[in-house]
């Protein structure tokens, strides 16, 4: 039976950790959601899905293809909102994102409401990760995208390696393997969430290589 899970470190020691030792990773996805940001009328809107202590909305926030974007991270766990909110207001985008309580598998917003949801490294946390990818694209305008980025259980050795060296220089245990997905597995909760039409899963080279991306696009 699966559970939302925390992180294996309390709050701060994953802030330490998420600030200080992740950089090339985060590049990969904010990259992606800077690259792959979809054009659409509205009010603007970034929302990270279990954004930890929100260091990928702090990243977004840097690039000027999001001027204008309200930004929203939104975590299960109480201790990480409230160390997101320290982060967020002792940084320079304070007026622009948002660190707010938030379900994966009910996220506190309207239908179709999202330009662009990012969710990275959490798909496995998640109690139910169908019900959470349904969730994710209803909160998908027409035209908006979701970029899913998890790490894999099938990674290759050596690439888990290199991740888990970069873990260990700030005090970090070894990732834990167990409750991720396959990429098999991936795609068999894409289709329960009948979402295959709509998707695609991409594995990159490289450090890439530890997860897979999964992108869901809404229907314009
Ligand atoms: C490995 S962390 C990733 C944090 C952030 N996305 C990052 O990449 O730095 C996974 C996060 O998912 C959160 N989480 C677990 N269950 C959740 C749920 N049901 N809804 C929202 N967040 C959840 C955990 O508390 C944890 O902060």
């Amino acid at each position: 039976m699966r559970k939302n899970l925390r992180n294996l470190h309390d709050a701060d020691q994953y802030d330490a950790y998420a600030s200080q030792a992740m950089g090339p990773w985060d590049e990969l996805v904010v990259q992606r959601a800077v690259e792959l940001k979809p054009e659409l009328a509205g009010d603007r809107c970034f929302v990270d899905v279990g954004t930890g202590t929100g260091v990928i909305p702090e990243l977004v926030a840097g690039y000027g293809e999001y001027d204008g974007f309200s930004l929203i991270g939104f975590e299960y766990f109480d201790d990480m909102v409230e160390r997101g909110n320290q982060r967020i207001q002792a940084g320079v985008y304070k007026d622009r994102i948002k660190i707010l309580k938030g379900d994966a598998h009910a996220l506190p917003l309207p239908d179709a409401s999202v330009d662009v949801l990012v969710c990275r490294a959490t798909l496995h946390h998640l109690e139910k990760p169908v019900v959470a990818l349904k969730d994710m694209a209803r909160v998908l305008k027409p035209g908006g995208i979701a970029i899913i980025h998890d790490p894999r259980r099938d990674a290759p050795a050596e690439i888990l390696k290199a991740f888990n060296e970069m873990r260990a220089k700030v005090g970090y245990s070894p990732t834990t393997l167990d409750e991720k997905f396959t990429l098999d597995e991936v795609r068999a909760l894409v289709r329960e969430a009948d979402l295959a039409a709509v998707s695609e899963i991409n594995v990159a080279d490289g450090m890439a290589a530890l997860g897979f991306e999964l992108l869901i696009r809404k229907p314009a």
